[in-house]
């Protein structure tokens, strides 16, 4: 059920579909939890380290030019051994469903193997 405080977000999944989800901005949710509730991802190749910031399956494109939070140490060490990394690209497991979000429009990486 929709609430007050879910946002909306397109998620363009692998094979190129863009899904418009709804996301809960009361449930410190991070945006890999919210493409696998959605299953916008096969089992097995998001989320692996359970959001440790040590796969990058979690890997996104972001497309919309909202203000995200800063990369921390993790997520830029990360980043710099992960295939496929652009200059938007950041893990979904870092980044919390805040009501800034609103809108956000993001893009599932390639899987990395
Ligand atoms: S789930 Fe492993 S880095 Fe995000």
């Amino acid at each position: 059920m929709f609430q007050m405080s879910d946002i909306k977000i397109t998620i363009i999944d692998r094979e190129g579909v863009a899904h418009m989800v709804e996301a809960p901005t009361d449930m410190n949710m991070n945006l890999m939890e919210v493409i696998r509730i959605h299953e916008l991802a096969p089992e097995g190749t998001i989320g692996i380290c359970g959001g440790m910031a040590m796969c990058a399956s979690c890997q996104c494109y972001m497309l919309s030019d909202h203000e995200l939070p800063e990369k921390n140490f993790e997520e830029e060490d990360m980043l710099d051994q992960a295939f496929h990394v652009q200059d938007n690209s950041r893990l979904g497991c870092q980044i919390f469903i805040t009501p800034e979000l609103e809108g956000l429009e993001l893009k599932i990486a390639p899987e990395s193997t």
